[in-house]
This record gives C-alpha cells, structure tokens and sequence, in this order.
C-alpha cells in the first residue's frame, strides 16, 4: 500500500494538473448511504418511484418526502477526512479540480472552493413550474420543510429538489468544465461505482489525453481494469495517508514571527473572532470601510468571500499571540486587476508592529518562487498612510489610481525579481 501511495505522490508535483472525481463512497464515512452496494439505497428505494421527473409528476409529496428526509439525515453529517485532505489540495495545488457527483454539500463544508456538481445539490430547489419570476436554481436550507412539496415564492405552484435526476440533461457548462479538466496529469476517481454515465466516462477522457489514472475505492468497479494504480482503500484511511506521503503542506508558511496557515473549515470559528473582535469592528465601520452590517453577517460574507479564492488564503497567527489569529493574507486571482492580487487584513493594533510586512513578504515569496507569477498587484480601497507605507515596504510600486466599486482605489504591483 505504501509504495502504491508513494508512486502517486510523486506524481503530485507542485505544477502538476490534477483532477479529482468523486462519489457517494467519500461520504461513506460521514454516515451519507450510497446507493449501491450491500446497504445502498437503491436497495431499499426504486429510482423509477423517486429519482425521475416522471416519479415527481406522478407524486410529488412522495418523492419530497425522501429527499426531506435525506436533507436531515445530511444536515446531521459533518465532513470526514477524504473531504478534508481534498478541500486542502484546493489550496495546495494551483490546478485543481474537484468534479463530484455527490449532491450532500459535504466538500464545500469542508471548505473546497469551486467544486464541478455533475448532480446538483441536495441543498437547491427550483420551480417545476419554471415560472418567470423565479431563478433557475437557489439554495434553501430549510430542514424539514414544514409543508410538502414546498412551494415557490413567486408563482406558489411546487418546488422541486435542485439534483439532476435520472432522464435529465447535466448542467452543460458543468460538463464543458469537467471534461476540460480531464486533460490533466493525474485523475483521481474516489469512491465511485464508476457505472453512471457521462461521469464514468471522464476516466477514458483523461486516459486519452495521457493523465495518469487512479482509483481509490475498497471494493472493485468497472474502473478497476483499466486505471494505471488501484488504491484497494477506504478513501478516508487512503487520502490522508496519500496526503501525509507528499510532506508538509507547502502553504503553510512560516516566519520568524508569524505562522500563516491555509483558511480550513475548522479556522471559521477563529475567522469569525476575528472579525467580530472589537477593535476591528470600530477600524472597518468607524472608517466606513464597508457598511455597518451586523458582526455576524460580515463574518459570513468574508468566509463566503474566502471560500472563493483561487490560490487561497491564510491566516496569520502570531507566535506571542497564544494561537490567535491576527489577520489574513493572501493570493486570489478573482480580484480586480488583471493578474493575482496580494490581500491582507490584519488587526490595525499590528501594523505598526510590522506583521503586515512579514505575512505579504511570505506570500510574495511564495507566489514568485513555487507558484512562479511573473507580477503581483495589490488593490487598496483604504488609501492611507498606513497602507502606502505597508505596500512600499514590501517593494510593491504605486501604479494608479482608479474607481473601483464606487470607491477610491489605488493600485500597486512587483515584478518578480524586484
Ligand atoms: N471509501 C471509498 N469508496 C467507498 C467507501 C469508502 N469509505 N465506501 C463505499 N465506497 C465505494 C463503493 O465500493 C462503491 O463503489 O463507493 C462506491 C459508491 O457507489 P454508488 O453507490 O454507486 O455511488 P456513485 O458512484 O456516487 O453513484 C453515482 O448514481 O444513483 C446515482 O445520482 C446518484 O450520483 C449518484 C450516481
């Protein structure tokens, strides 16, 4: 097992293109059944009585009543370890891709940015009735829902569960996005039974496009022929030990002082102190720096607004501070210039103690040694003197001045080698 894990992880380099897709069998372990095998739930249920629209129009409180059960039985569930390991390779590896077919929401808790659902998600509803006022999709959390069917806000005819259903056509920009990321180095299919079609066939996509294929699941599939390494393992024992293979995450930066650590699912509680602290709450509204907006809203946007980020962010810590986080700090490629952009927040009290300076010198240096960026910008919708000082401290140069958002924006960039 370990010189198979060993194989893989070599594969794994920092450049490589890797793409991960996964099934029902990576929520195994969080207690969300399959739907095949010896405690499937196709086993007890009938696809033709609940998982087709003609199943919907014949009864739709029967076919509400499973998925408002499944929705409480997956509110009830938390991520395990193959969603975790694979929520931190979002971070890690700058060309990733997560494709699931699973519809639980369980790698997004995790904290997986930008994940492909071929299948939808549990989680959305839609009208059947596809009303003009309503949008195609939206997500309502609603658990159980206290009439069924729900019905729709706008026209009050019935909601439907927002999956993809037997006999019905997958998201095409989901697919066109899927089957771009099968021209990949290494392709990963994780606890799938590999038989539902068109993900079963993203295997043969990334086997033609020369990617090196692997599968990790305890039972064998149709897949298990033709991948290049089975991984004959549960995915939650497979990933992490696969993961632990590859070495301390490359991410997690460190300083003299700082520790900067990838933004995880189990860091909200500390993103949320953060923002919520006193101090921080008085330099973002007194400053009118965004709108007064209750603490709380403000903590989930701004974990909502992480979630997004490509190369994603940190937290900083500071070694006297007792393990509490004193800012973040970051790359994202969704900013508003044209390339990456340097982000960083930290608690006004430590600026002046120069942690600003270290966590973005730490992230420069990774952006230019492992991710190789030719230039990096930075946005500053705050332009005061501790900003100017902070971003020239760190050798970035001021570029322009623009409106941006309504707000007074000012822009400065470094060139690698600067
Ligand atoms: N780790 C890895 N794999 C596991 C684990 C585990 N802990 N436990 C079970 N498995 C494997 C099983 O061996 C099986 O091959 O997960 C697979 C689950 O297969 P299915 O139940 O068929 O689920 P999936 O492949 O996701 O089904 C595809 O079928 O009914 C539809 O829409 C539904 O998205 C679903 C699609």
């Amino acid at each position: 097992m370990r010189s198979i894990l060993h194989r893989v992880a070599r594969a794994l380099g920092s450049d490589a293109r890797i793409t991960v897709m996964t099934g029902a069998g990576v929520s195994a372990a969080s207690g969300v059944p399959t739907f095949r095998g010896a405690d499937g739930l196709w086993k007890d249920f009938r696809v033709d009585d609940l998982a087709t629209p003609q199943a919907f129009t014949r009864n739709p409180r029967a076919v509400w009543e499973w998925y408002d059960w499944r929705r409480q039985a997956i509110a009830g569930c938390q991520p395990n370890a193959a969603h975790h390991v694979l929520a931190s390779w979002s971070l890690r590896f700058p060309r990733f891709t997560l494709i699931t077919q699973n519809v639980d929401g369980l790698h997004e808790r995790a904290g997986a940015s930008d994940v492909l659902r071929l299948h939808g998600s549990i989680w959305d509803v839609g009208c059947w009735n596809q009303c003009a006022g309503s949008p195609h999709r939206w997500r309502d959390d609603s658990v159980p829902f206290p009439v069924l069917p729900p019905s729709c806000p706008h026209c009050g005819g019935p909601l439907r569960p927002g999956v993809v259903w037997f006999g019905e056509l997958l998201d095409s920009e989901v697919v066109d996005r899927s089957l771009d990321a099968t021209r990949c180095d290494v392709f990963f299919t994780v606890g799938t039974s590999a038989i539902v079609y068109p993900a079963a066939g993203f295997l043969d996509h990334a086997r033609s496009h020369g990617a090196m294929t692997v599968e990790i699941n305890p039972e064998a599939t149709p897949a298990s022929s033709t991948v290049d390494v089975v991984v004959p393992e549960r995915a939650e024992l497979a990933l992490p030990e696969l993961d632990a293979t590859l070495g301390a995450h490359p991410l997690a930066l460190t300083t003299e002082r700082l520790r900067l650590e990838p933004l995880l699912p189990r860091h909200v509680e500390a993103a949320h102190q953060l923002w919520t602290h006193p101090e921080v709450r008085r330099y973002l509204w007194d400053d009118r720096i965004i709108p007064r907006e209750t603490a709380e809203e403000v903590a989930r946007a701004s974990a909502a607004d992480f979630a997004r980020h490509r190369f994603g962010l940190w937290l900083v810590y500071g070694h006297e501070e007792s393990g509490m986080p004193v800012g973040f700090c970051g790359l994202r490629t969704d900013g508003v210039g044209p390339g990456p952009e340097l982000l960083f927040g930290l608690y006004p009290t430590y600026w002046g103690r120069g942690f600003a300076q270290e966590a973005s010198r730490a992230v420069l240096a990774h952006a230019f040694t492992t991710l190789r960026l030719p230039r990096v910008t930075a946005a500053t919708d705050a332009p005061n003197e501790r900003s100017a000082r902070t971003l020239s401290a760190i050798g970035m140069r001021f570029d322009r001045r623009a409106e941006h958002n309504g707000l007074d924006t000012l822009f400065y960039s470094i060139d690698m080698g600067r």
